[in-house]
């Protein structure tokens, strides 16, 4: 498929726990970071098209306070500080949304927390943006 959602709760976790306890989230669960400014989850995707993408991160924040991400693709960072605002409630999902370039194959799209806690993360939905005569049959 062009379009693929990825759950958190099945990518690599470090410092993070699989939680199930706020209604709304797709797949079986949720990751909440632990509070520290180093724990992440690492989805492993497979590029059906490289180049342009857009990545949706799937999240809620019952704070009103931003917990922001940096994201990282094949381990070089990509996004410093990314933005994941309050959504009003922890059973409210939203998707913050950020642009960035796949290579061909295997990419490893890592979001670790910058501050000292993040957003429950839900998914990363991966939505090529290039031009569609670079699509693999
Ligand atoms: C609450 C909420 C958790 C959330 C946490 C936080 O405890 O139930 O799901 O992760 O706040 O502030 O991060």
């Amino acid at each position: 498929p062009r379009v693929a959602t990825y759950e958190a709760e099945a990518a690599q976790v470090s410092k993070g726990k699989v939680e199930s306890n706020h209604a709304g989230h797709t797949g079986t669960g949720f990751v909440n970071f632990d509070v520290v400014s180093d724990a992440y989850v690492e989805f492993t995707v497979e590029a059906q098209r490289p180049g342009p993408t857009r990545l949706d991160f799937r999240h809620a924040n019952g704070t009103s306070t931003n917990r922001p991400l940096d994201i990282a693709v094949n381990g070089t960072q990509t996004s410093d500080d990314l933005g994941f605002p309050g959504t009003g409630a922890w059973t409210t999902w939203k998707t913050v949304s950020v642009s960035t370039t796949l290579t061909s194959g295997t990419n490893k799209i890592r979001a670790t927390t910058a501050g000292v806690d993040g957003p429950n993360l839900d998914s990363l939905t991966v939505t090529p943006e290039g031009p569609a005569d670079t699509e693999k049959p």
